[in-house]
C-alpha cells in the first residue's frame, strides 16, 4: 500500500486505537431531505468534534460543510438512483478529480450483491478502485441491502467478500447473528457496520458494542445518532463504546447525563 493511502486511512481509523466512529450523512443521495439532514450543517456542526469521519456527497458538502472543516471525508460517489425505483440501479455521479479537488480521504460506492444491477454496482466498485489505486484515495464499499436482500451471515459475509477481492480498503456493513464470521471473511481488510433505521439507543449502543467485540473496527452510524433526543450524547456514547471500550449500558449513562 502506498504512503498516500496509508496516510488517508490513518486519518480516519486512528492509529492510537485502531478503531473509528464514522459519521453517515450521505442518505440524501437516494432518500432526499431525510428526517434529521433537511439542515444539514445544523445537525452536523455540534456532531464534527466527536466524528473521526465525515461520509457526505460533493452536493452536500458544497451546500452545507464549512471548507475550514477539520475532518477527514468519505465522499459518496455512487448513486443514480432514489427510493422509488430499484435502488441497485447505481451509477458512478462524482469523478476522481473532484474527489481530489474535495481532498476527499477515501471514496464510497454500495455494492448491491443479490440485486437487480449486481453486475453493474460491482463494476462501479472496481473503477472506484483503478481510480484510488492510482490516486491513493482509499475505497469503503457498503454492501447495500435493497428490499428483498437478507441481513444474515452468509449473505452479508458473501457480498463482504467480494468487495474485499475487487479491492476495497474498508468494508461497510450490517451487524448481524454470527458476525464473526463476516468479519473473517474480509480477512485483513477493516470492517465498520452501519447503523440502520433509528432504534431505541440502549440497543443501538448494544448493536455498536457487539460489533467491535466481534471484530469490526468501528461504526459508520447516521440516524441512530442524528435522529436521537440527544445526538451529541449519542456520538459521544458511541465514541466510549469504540475507543475507551466501554460496555453499552456504561456509554448509554453518557447518553442519558447529556439529557440532563
Ligand atoms: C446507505 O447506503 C448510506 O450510506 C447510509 O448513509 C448508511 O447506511 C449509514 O447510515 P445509517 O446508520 O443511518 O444506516
Amino acid at each position: 500500500m502506498n504512503w498516500g493511502m496509508k496516510n488517508r486511512i490513518s486519518r480516519i481509523i486512528k492509529p492510537e486505537t485502531g478503531r473509528c466512529v464514522m459519521l453517515a450523512v450521505d442518505h440524501g443521495y437516494f432518500q432526499g431531505p431525510t428526517s434529521g439532514l433537511l439542515n444539514l450543517s445544523e445537525t452536523v456542526e455540534p456532531l464534527l468534534p466527536y466524528a473521526d469521519a465525515l461520509m457526505i456527497t460533493r452536493g452536500a458538502i458544497r451546500n452545507w460543510i464549512e471548507p475550514t472543516a477539520d475532518i477527514p471525508i468519505i465522499l459518496r460517489v455512487s448513486g443514480g438512483q432514489s427510493i422509488l425505483k430499484e435502488l441497485s440501479n447505481e451509477t458512478i455521479t462524482t469523478c476522481i478529480e473532484d474527489a481530489i479537488r474535495i481532498n476527499a480521504s477515501a471514496i464510497t460506492c454500495s455494492v448491491y450483491v443479490g440485486g437487480e444491477y449486481e453486475k453493474q454496482t460491482i463494476d462501479n466498485l472496481s473503477k472506484l478502485v483503478d481510480d484510488g489505486e492510482k490516486y491513493g484515495i482509499p475505497v469503503l464499499a457498503v454492501t447495500a441491502v435493497g428490499k428483498d436482500m437478507a441481513r444474515e451471515a452468509r449473505y452479508l459475509g458473501l457480498a463482504s467478500r467480494i468487495c474485499v477481492e475487487i479491492g476495497a480498503h474498508i468494508i461497510k456493513t450490517y451487524y448481524t447473528e454470527d458476525f464473526k464470521k463476516v468479519v473473517e471473511a474480509c480477512g485483513n481488510v477493516p470492517v465498520v457496520i452501519a447503523g440502520g433505521k433509528k432504534q431505541p439507543e440502549m440497543d443501538a449502543l448494544q448493536m455498536a458494542c457487539n460489533a467491535v467485540s466481534d471484530g469490526a473496527v468501528g461504526v459508520d452510524m447516521g440516524r441512530n445518532i442524528f435522529q436521537s433526543d440527544s445526538p451529541v450524547g449519542m456520538i459521544q456514547a458511541v465514541r466510549a463504546i469504540v475507543h475507551e471500550k466501554k460496555l453499552a449500558d456504561e456509554a448509554f449513562q453518557i447518553y442519558e447525563s447529556s439529557k440532563k
